[in-house]
């Protein structure tokens, strides 16, 4: 049998709303409650062939389990942050939603990470491939772009956007938990647009991009701002500035700057030593 992971549970039986609740997915609720009951039996968590204990995560102090959490999150603590759900690719729709352009003005970010033609680029949790598109274009033919994600079901989707727009310098990559699958010291700029705070090993993560990285490569985070009560994202799917630094201060990168140009989010870019 496949026992998935709590994340990929999550998002199989319901994806996340931004602004709502959960939208009613595809996986049978019986089907769910019978492999979260194994996941909670066993303590084990498999996706897709990499397994993780959460006993093994509380033995090293890097995380911290509570019951009591936000509906929103997974109960699961990085240095004082829960970390959020996973948005299931049922949501994927919100990603591509026309509003996007004005709410966020992606021109902007694209502007400010100043892409190069011919660079490697790889778009971390790409999901339908909203960014990935737009990297292509400025990457050009001698450049590559790799989008990752961990639900297959989203790069289904952005792989059939890529065909139908005739764009060839995209690769797909299946990630996991842990690990993005890049090859090493390959990427010129890591991009996470609206990503990290979902992940579920933010330090394994962080530490595998830092091996893809080439040297004197960037990892930039665009992150809703945690600090602005206004902005209208649920609280576990923004992050502040601070924690952002925090959670990455033992890597071996190092903060370089953060831009404030987009209407709602944090830039902030890190180089790698
Ligand atoms: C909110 S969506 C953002 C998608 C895209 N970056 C965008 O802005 O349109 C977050 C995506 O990150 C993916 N994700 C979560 N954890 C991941 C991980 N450890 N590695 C790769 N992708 C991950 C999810 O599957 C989801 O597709």
């Amino acid at each position: 049998m496949h026992l998935i992971g709590r994340s990929e549970a999550r998002s199989r039986a319901g994806a996340r709303t931004r602004h709502g609740s959960l939208v009613k997915g595809v996986a049978s609720r019986r089907w769910v409650s019978l492999a979260c009951a194994l996941v909670i039996c066993t303590g084990w968590r498999t996706v897709r062939g990499q397994s993780t204990n959460s006993a093994t995560d509380a033995a090293t102090s890097r995380y911290e389990f509570r019951q009591e959490h936000d509906p929103n999150g997974i109960g699961k603590f990085y240095l004082g942050r829960e970390i959020a759900q996973v948005m299931g690719h049922q949501a994927a729709d919100w990603l591509e939603r026309p509003e996007r352009e004005a709410e966020e003005k992606p021109g902007l970010l694209l502007e400010a990470l100043g892409i190069k033609a011919g660079e490697a680029v790889a778009d971390i949790g790409a999901g339908s491939g909203y960014y990935s598109r737009r990297l292509a274009k400025l990457v050009g033919e001698g450049g590559l772009v790799y989008a990752v994600d961990i639900q297959p079901e989203m790069l289904d989707l952005l792989t059939n956007k890529m065909a139908e727009l005739n764009i060839r310098n995209v690769k797909a990559v299946l990630g996991t938990l842990t690990d993005p699958n890049l090859p090493p010291n390959s990427i010129d700029l890591v991009l996470m647009v609206d990503v990290y705070h979902e992940f579920d090993h933010p330090y394994e993560m962080v530490q595998a991009l830092c091996t893809a990285l080439k040297p004197g490569g960037r990892i930039v985070l665009v992150e809703f701002r945690g600090e602005d009560p206004k902005v209208p994202i649920k609280r576990l799917h923004k992050m502040t500035e601070t924690q952002v630094r925090k959670e990455l201060a033992d890597a071996p990168l190092r903060w370089v700057q953060t831009i404030e140009t987009m209407p709602r989010q944090h830039i902030i870019v890190f180089r790698k030593n």
